[in-house]
């Protein structure tokens, strides 16, 4: 097969490497990619959105699949495109059609197909300017913290929850007055729920399901969850609570009830499900969907996918999921971050980046690096994603501290607690 993968951070040089892996593959192609991705495939500087070069590219090398990683080609439709395309259709497009990746794309969307087919989630409701009163209304019927969260995709910064009333009716004036720009004309207000947080992946092909290993992320900057929020600073996998029970009541009450709400509503949906889950006294309440997968999840996830990616992205192309092989290592995976100084506020990039070869006990990912004077350099936030996998959590995350010990940049950050909340679990 020809594949082509679109995304350019870690979690597609995971996918690259995943991908790269599987009998079913001739040639792979990553648009744009990264210095990463390249050791593995043919990177393409095409952008994600530019849908009619995609096309000629497509073409040109006679791509049987596309692989989509980031979410928003998916909202911006080209599922569709290809779809509806004479000379594309028989592409198999893996990823949500434009109206399934509203389940990302709008929370308004998410939260009211949630209630419609009775999934477990926080009690909501959305506003606009023109009932800007009726907000200030039912924030005073909750207790705090207050969830506030714009309804469009808001580069990961749309959620804003306040610790009082005062600043959330400011927060919700502001929000409406166009903080987040369009995606917070309207503004979803909800209960805060308490517990703890896991990220659940489903692939589906519309039908039936595969459940991949669970992982756990660590969002803010600082050690101790302290700090602002990120992209994502390190990811466990698996997460203990995830046991047979829960993991029954995520796919009687969340799961299977998505799938059936999607057939209902005529919704194709070929690709990935990234349940972002609370963990509340043993029961699963939904906070969010997304329509790909997690950054850095996916690198601690893929690791323990014990299946070939291309023929379960064949069931997924012909809907025959269901035959399909899909199991887990054993074996635990800790992926660390190791960041530029300064992120997630401002930072320096151009840093060159050393002792990557001397590493032999971990994998890494590349997220932001870029190839000057031939030398590899930092070019963003989260630069690199380093995973290990081990008998336990612990040895694992001794092999990941192990390699970042031999890695050099200027201001290179990482957090130095990665999964000792899971370590210190009790049920
Ligand atoms: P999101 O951008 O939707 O991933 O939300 C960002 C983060 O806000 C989530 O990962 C949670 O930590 C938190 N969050 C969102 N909704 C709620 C909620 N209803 N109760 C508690 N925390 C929430
Ligand atoms: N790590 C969380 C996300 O990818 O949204």
């Amino acid at each position: 097969m020809n594949v082509l993968l679109l995304g350019s951070g870690g979690r597609e040089h995971a996918f690259a490497w995943k991908i790269a892996q599987s009998k079913k593959l001739k040639n792979l192609y990553i648009a744009p990619g990264n210095p990463g991705t390249a050791l593995l495939g043919k990177n393409v500087n095409i952008g994600i959105n530019d849908f009619e070069k995609i096309k000629f590219f497509c073409l040109k090398e006679k791509i049987n699949m596309l692989a989509v990683g980031p979410e928003e080609p998916l909202v911006n439709g080209i599922y569709d495109f290809f779809v509806n395309d004479e000379q594309l259709k028989e592409i198999a497009v893996i990823g949500a059609s434009k109206k399934g990746a509203m389940l990302e794309g709008s929370k308004d969307f998410a939260k009211e197909f949630m209630q419609k087919y009775n999934i477990p989630t926080a009690r909501y409701k959305t506003f606009t300017l023109a009932n800007v009163n009726k907000g200030f209304e039912f924030l005073e019927t909750l207790i705090a913290p207050y969830v506030l969260k714009a309804d469009g995709l808001a580069a990961g910064k749309g959620v804003v929850i306040c610790e009082n009333i005062d600043t959330a009716k400011a927060t919700l004036n502001e929000m409406l007055n166009g903080k987040f720009g369009a995606a917070s004309q309207k503004v979803i207000i909800e209960e805060f729920l308490t517990g703890i947080e896991v990220s659940i992946f489903v692939l589906t092909d519309g039908i039936s399901y595969k459940l991949l290993p669970e992982a756990k992320d660590y969002k803010r900057i600082g050690d101790g969850d302290k700090g602002a929020n990120t992209g994502g600073m390190g990811a466990v996998s698996p997460v203990c609570f995830v046991d047979d029970t829960f993991r029954q009541k995520i796919c009687n009450r969340i799961i299977e009830p998505t799938i059936a709400g999607l057939r209902a509503e005529k919704i194709n949906y070929q690709g990935f499900i990234f349940l972002g889950l609370m963990n509340n006294g043993g029961d699963p309440y939904l906070i969010e969907y997304n329509v790909r997968m997690g950054d850095p999840e996916t690198e601690a996830v893929f690791p323990r996918l014990d299946a070939d990616l291309l023929d379960l992205f064949e069931g997924v192309a012909t809907k025959t999921l269901d035959s399909k092989q899909c199991k887990t290592v054993e074996q635990s995976a800790v992926t660390v971050i190791c960041a530029s100084g300064g992120y997630p506020d401002s930072y320096k990039k151009g840093f060159e980046i050393s002792g990557i070869e001397n590493i032999n006990e971990s994998i890494v990912f590349q997220a932001g690096t870029t190839l000057g004077d031939n030398k590899l350099q930092t070019s963003g936030g989260r630069v690199l994603a380093v995973t290990s996998l081990g008998n336990t959590i612990e040895n694992a995350l001794a092999k990941s501290y192990t390699s970042i010990a031999k890695i050099n940049f200027q201001n290179m950050y990482f957090r130095k607690d990665i999964g000792q909340d899971i370590l210190n679990y009790k049920k």
